[in-house]
């Protein structure tokens, strides 16, 4: 009885991501503003921000979450960031930085991840998409890495714009 009425919901479910597949494709086009353009004052900046603000420092720059976004196809294939469409192979990435590792409910982690204390740190993240197998071994996320640390750092940009609904 109990699965009968979880297949039903499944087929609403992925009936409305149609709608939510549709929606998204019409999405406006986000403008770019000329920004800096009066900065050139040849003051040195003061204090680089602090460590607990590096998640938020990441997520406001919108240069480097579009490089991020971008790079996302490489991702896309296992995961989903959108809270309507289950993630086809892995455990959804919505607000993962901050997120305990391991820790998206519903998800069958290896036990690599699913063993693994704290949440998810900029630090964290950059090791784990370099070499994911060298920073968890055991881990079932068969993804080779992002070798180059640019990229790493786009990436996780990216993951920490995309916030929790
Ligand atoms: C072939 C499928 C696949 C690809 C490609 C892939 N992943 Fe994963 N990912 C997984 C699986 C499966 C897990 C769960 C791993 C485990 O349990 O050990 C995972 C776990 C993760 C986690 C940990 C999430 C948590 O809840 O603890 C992050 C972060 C992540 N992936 C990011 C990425 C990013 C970013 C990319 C692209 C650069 C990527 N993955 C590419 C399948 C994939």
């Amino acid at each position: 009885m109990d699965n009968a009425h979880i297949g039903k919901y499944r087929l609403a479910f992925l009936a409305g991501l149609v709608l939510v597949g549709t929606a998204a494709c019409s999405k406006p086009s986000e403008q770019s503003d000329s920004s800096g353009a009066e900065s050139g004052v040849g003051t040195p900046a003061p204090t680089p921000a602090a460590a607990t603000d590096s998640y938020a420092a990441l997520a406001a720059d919108a240069g480097q979450v579009e490089a991020g976004k971008k790079l996302f196809s490489n991702c896309a294939v296992c995961h989903s960031v959108d809270p309507a469409t289950p993630s086809p192979a892995g455990p959804q990435l919505i607000a993962v930085v901050g997120r305990k590792i391991g820790g998206a409910a519903g998800f069958p982690y290896s036990q690599a991840l699913a063993n693994a204390d704290g949440t998810w740190t900029p630090e964290k993240l950059d090791a784990f998409l370099k070499d994911p197998m060298s920073a968890y071994p055991g881990t079932s996320m068969a993804f080779g890495g992002l070798a180059k640390e640019t990229d790493r750092k786009a990436m996780i940009a990216y993951l920490a714009s995309i916030p929790a609904k």
